[in-house]
């Protein structure tokens, strides 16, 4: 079964609000008429109002990089759903391993990010990967399944139609190197069946699963061409319009 594509363009720490708008407005250009998938774009919290009038009415879906689980109240640091909504954003990445990593952020934290982000109305984008040491110690299936059952803890099955996963192996962020296609065809089967085993068949059929870690013009077009790879998030290739537009246009080989 074929999913309708989503590619995600997470711009991490970059942009000032003219780079932002500039970015986004030459991003919009390149997506004008397109009509078989989605494009998502997940800019600094700071400029995402701006950039939501730039692509207003373009199709461009826009996410936040984080968010809380409460409306409002004594979270310094953080971003409630009803202010990204407020933004102009539907989305939100929630454990990214830069989260995970950098700032600690745990299974159980993560779990309440996606379960607030679905009560709210914003579409959870949750990503799960294993690190270079678990892999090489063979715990890749023991992690991502780690990473998803707890991350979708109390999630029910009307909620997986508006949830999307993303495996991003950690050892393949910012690195150049990507995992192959076989590598991350590999995983993402291990992730639909997880889900299906979790849910319905139906569910796993229909969840997108993106595939991230150094998604370029040069290696979209294979890792599109797997059966469970459903779109990507990319980080540096989607700071330059050209690039993040030639992974937009991918053709299946
Ligand atoms: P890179 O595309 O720069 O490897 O980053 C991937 C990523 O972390 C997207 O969320």
């Amino acid at each position: 079964m074929k999913r309708r594509p989503l590619l995600v363009g997470n711009w991490k720490m970059h942009t000032t609000v003219l780079d932002a708008c500039h970015l986004a407005a030459d991003i919009a250009k390149t997506c004008v008429g397109l009509k078989d998938r989605d494009v998502l774009l997940a800019p600094p919290f700071t400029v995402l109002s701006q950039v939501a009038h730039v692509v207003a009415e373009t199709g461009i879906l826009l996410a936040a990089q984080n968010v809380c689980w409460e409306a409002q109240g004594a979270f310094t640091g953080e971003i409630s759903p009803l202010m990204v909504l407020d933004a102009g954003g539907a989305a939100a990445i929630v454990g990214h391993s830069e989260r995970r990593q950098i700032f600690h952020e745990d299974n159980a934290l993560i779990n309440k990010r996606v379960r607030g982000a679905l009560a709210f109305g914003l579409v959870p984008i949750l990503c799960v990967g294993e690190t270079l040491d678990e892999r090489e110690g063979g715990q890749t299936f023991k992690i991502i399944e780690e990473h998803i059952r707890s991350g979708l803890a109390g999630v029910v099955a009307a909620d997986m139609g508006d949830t999307v996963l993303a495996y991003e192996p950690v050892w393949a962020i910012g690195t150049g190197q990507t995992a192959t296609k076989e590598q991350a065809q590999e995983v993402h089967a291990f992730i639909r069946n997880l889900v299906a085993g979790m849910y319905e068949k139906d569910v796993a059929d229909q969840i997108r699963i993106l595939y991230g870690g150094s998604v370029k013009p040069d290696n979209i077009d294979a890792l599109m061409a797997q059966d469970d790879i459903d779109g990507a998030l990319v980080g540096g290739a989607a700071l330059n319009a050209e690039s993040f537009e030639r992974i937009i246009h991918f053709q299946e080989i």
